[in-house]
């Protein structure tokens, strides 16, 4: 390595540290996230997700009361199998545990010459008795289950689910996996919102741009001019006169309605952007094939889709974040009845309280796709930012 070359790597050297310190702000939040999610209840209340990896689950008052005679698989004594889920469902209150463990057994008491647990002690023992082995395990994706059907924490989980008394079980839960308030729905109709919202603005944006850039009409300027200006029309200043005429043609609550309603509020922008991109394609291009008596059409889907590729790209991907991410518009027009992944997260900031853990499941659900959006298409993310920057 000469001298230019080793000036020309320092030189880039504060760049490759910003970019390295922005990947690690965002990645060790997303991280946490993660881990979160598929921390049991107990564990994310009591320690931070970092201790997830290190620390060793305690032994929890089970092990310290009830270990010694029913053993730590809670099997050990067979006419009292702890495990057995109709034996535990009477006494899944630690009132009810209490009391049996002050109650004599074949005239000794229940403890033997050990002290009784305390209440909230007692309720821990019966919470862990409850719960599958799944939730006493390190990880555990109840979460990710309770979030997707929509049961509000592992508690209201039994009432929530038809069978009552029985403990959770899979089948309990995939006949609820369309549940309206669960995220497993929320995210279909997300998808049923923003693919076609992302989709029918670019495909008009592109008509649009290349129309303003190759075409020749009278007012073509002032066109232009009119849509660049349109860019400032804030989109809550038309909430009420849309959902108003919305509510005289049928359109309040249908998805038709949200398409419309993002399709305008792309577009402007999109239009902007596609014309600028597709002005800065080679001119002899467009004329040598029009020469050979190409038509619009022939020359929009041959010549400019492939080459508008990472303006189209880009547009797709700020298109689709913005749609995929909005509350406002989704509230609005479409509300609870077909609530959208934003809609239902918004709701369990309000009403989930304690049981936050699902909402982290649920934060990360509504993320995976866009992620995964932005991770395939990021090739042309990079070169559609300077889709008009540089000529070429
Ligand atoms: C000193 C030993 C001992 C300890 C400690 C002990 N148990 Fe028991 N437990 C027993 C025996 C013995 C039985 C009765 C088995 C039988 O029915 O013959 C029993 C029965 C039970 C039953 C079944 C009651 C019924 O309705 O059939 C439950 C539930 C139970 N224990 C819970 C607990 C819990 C929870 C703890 C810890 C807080 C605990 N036990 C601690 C010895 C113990």
């Amino acid at each position: 390595m000469n001298r230019d070359q080793i000036n020309k790597q320092l030189n880039k050297l504060p760049t490759h540290a910003i970019v390295i310190l922005t990947m690690v702000i965002w990645a060790v939040p997303t991280l946490g996230l993660l881990v979160t999610s598929l921390r049991p209840p107990e564990a994310v209340g009591s320690s931070g997700w970092w201790t997830a990896f290190t620390t060793q689950r305690t032994a929890g008052p089970y092990e310290t009361y009830c270990a010694e005679c029913h053993g730590t698989d809670r099997k050990a004594l067979p006419q009292a199998d702890l495990t057995n889920p109709e034996l535990i469902a009477k006494y899944s209150r630690s009132l009810q545990l209490l009391a049996l463990l002050r109650q004599d057994i074949n005239g000794q008491p229940h403890m033997g010459n050990m002290p009784l647990p305390t209440a909230q002690e007692a309720a821990d023992i019966a919470s862990y008795l409850r719960d599958d082995d799944q939730a006493n395990s390190r990880f555990t994706l109840n979460n990710y289950i309770d979030a997707l059907v929509g049961y509000r924490g592992r508690s209201s989980y039994t009432a929530d689910c038809e069978a009552g008394t029985q403990p959770p079980d899979l089948k309990c839960n995939l006949s609820d996996i369309l549940n309206p308030r669960g995220m497993g729905r929320a995210f279909i109709n997300s998808l049923f919102v923003t693919l076609p919202a992302t989709f029918i603005p670019i495909l008009f944006a592109a008509f649009a741009g290349y129309a303003f850039a190759w075409l020749d009409f009278k007012g073509r300027f002032l066109l232009f001019a009119l849509l660049v200006g349109l860019q400032v029309v804030p989109l809550q200043m038309t909430l009420v006169p849309i959902s108003r005429f919305y509510a005289q043609t049928g359109l309040n609550g249908t998805f038709l309605g949200v398409w419309l309603f993002h399709t305008g509020f792309g577009m402007p922008y999109a239009i902007y952007l596609m014309r600028n991109f597709l002005g800065t394609l080679p001119r002899d291009l467009f004329e040598s094939a029009y020469l050979d008596g190409a038509t619009h059409w022939t020359v929009f889907r041959q010549l400019v889709v492939p080459l508008a590729m990472p303006a189209i790209a880009s547009l797709g991907i700020f298109q689709f974040l913005w749609v995929w991410n909005d509350l406002l518009v989704a509230l609005v027009f479409l509300g609870g009845t077909t609530p959208v992944m934003t809609y239902q997260i918004s709701n369990m900031v309000t009403s989930l309280g304690s049981g936050w853990q699902v909402l982290t499941a649920a934060a990360f659900l509504s993320m995976l796709l866009p992620m995964i959006v932005f991770f395939s298409l990021q090739r042309y993310f990079v070169r559609g930012l300077l889709a008009g920057s540089v000529k070429g």
